[in-house]
């Protein structure tokens, strides 16, 4: 079983970006344990991130997967694209917020993607990557 990670723009910038919101742990650390914990539950995983839509419309239609697991980040407010290319896709996604987006700026409340997702963590820091890994599991095991 293969997941797909998919972190949106930003989100590069992890452990140096508004640390006050998003925490402390670098972008290589949170990957390493996704890596870790995906092997430890035996599943493949591939981690893709990108500060470009069109980017993140092609990953999501190409990379093979069983699973994803996307953090769309500010495109989570504006994109229509990504929401579609998730639609067309018809695989189980997992919609990750490190913040949790409906306590902050009226404009973060709203997301695109939670309509075309099978479920949404948000406000669980960076941890919430690794309890959507657990969810991923649990889901692909039905
Ligand atoms: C985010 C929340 C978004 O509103 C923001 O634009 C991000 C990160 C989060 O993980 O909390 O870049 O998706």
């Amino acid at each position: 079983m293969k997941i797909l990670v998919i972190h949106g723009p930003n989100l590069n910038l992890l452990g140096r970006r508004e640390t006050g919101v998003y925490g402390a742990e670098t972008f290589d650390s949170l990957n390493r344990r996704i890596v870790s914990l995906c092997s430890e539950l035996g599943m493949d995983v591939e981690i893709f991130q990108s500060n470009s839509e069109g980017g993140i419309v092609d990953a999501i239609q190409a990379k093979p997967y069983d699973l994803l697991v996307i953090n769309p980040a500010a495109y989570t407010h504006t994109s229509i694209a990504i929401r579609d290319a998730i639609a067309a896709m018809a695989r189980p996604v997992i919609e990750v917020h490190i913040s949790n987006i409906y306590t902050r700026e009226e404009f973060r409340k709203h997301s695109y993607i939670s309509g075309v997702s099978t479920g949404q963590i948000s406000g669980l820091g960076t941890d919430g990557y690794l309890l959507a890994v657990r969810a991923a599991q649990t889901l692909l095991s039905k």
